[in-house]
């Protein structure tokens, strides 16, 4: 290293690089503890519960929303307020239940004050445990719940209407995009196109487990 770089201009990559590398050895156990006690971003100082995910850690569907919004940050549970019993309805639907064959998370564990999006840092600082929390269920589906979501698991910037109806990858794991259903508590319109995404999706998930002789 040139003795030109100050110590400390180093040292942080290397902690980052330390602490994911932590948390892609975690087991659930570990992952748990790690989240409730977390501050490795802004959102940690005004939250009052973690919110890591809730259902089947072997699911072979996983949702993914955005973040925590009070009632969840009050529970620690993920979609108990009001969108969450629009995405409760939306599962029902297709013949599913929270937990039942099914994990629900979202790219941030602490709830954004004011539910204002998440910040890019923030996203970032929560990713690994996304992460961690992917390659250890292994679904075989993922739903991006709303652009957020969709942007942070694709890594790039779309809107939900350019991205949905298509099979994305995340790390090699099939994805379809839809609306967020607090967006679509706000736009009744959309309701009918979600629902096409989500026979889109059952559609896909069948192709999958019939690929590997399962049924749904
Ligand atoms: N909105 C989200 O994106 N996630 C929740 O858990 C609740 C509301
Ligand atoms: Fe940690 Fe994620 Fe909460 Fe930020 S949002 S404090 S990274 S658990």
């Amino acid at each position: 290293m040139p003795a030109t770089v100050p110590a400390a201009a180093s040292a942080q990559p290397a902690a980052l690089d330390d602490r994911r590398g932590a948390i892609m050895r975690m087991d659930w156990t570990q992952i748990k503890a790690s989240v409730a006690s977390c501050t490795s971003c802004a959102l940690h100082a005004r939250r009052n519960k973690t919110v890591l995910g809730v259902g089947d850690e072997n699911a072979d569907w996983l949702f993914v929303g955005e973040g925590p919004g009070a009632d969840e940050d009050a529970q620690g549970e993920p979609f108990v307020g009001q969108a969450g019993k629009l995405l409760d309805s939306m599962l029902m639907a297709i013949q599913l239940k929270r937990g039942n064959n099914v994990y629900i998370a979202n790219v941030v564990k602490c709830r954004p004050p004011g539910n204002r999006n998440p910040e890019p840092g923030e996203a970032l600082a929560c990713e690994p445990y996304l992460h961690r929390q992917i390659d250890l269920i292994k679904p075989k589906l993922i739903v991006a719940l709303g652009k957020v979501a969709a942007v942070n698991l694709l890594a790039r910037e779309a809107t939900v209407a350019s991205m949905r109806n298509k099979v994305h990858q995340y790390r090699g794991i099939p994805l379809i995009v839809t609306y967020h259903p607090a967006y679509l508590l706000r736009n009744l319109p959309d309701k009918a196109r979600a629902w096409e995404d989500l026979c889109f999706a059952v559609d896909t998930m069948k192709g999958l487990q019939n690929a590997k002789g399962e049924t749904i």
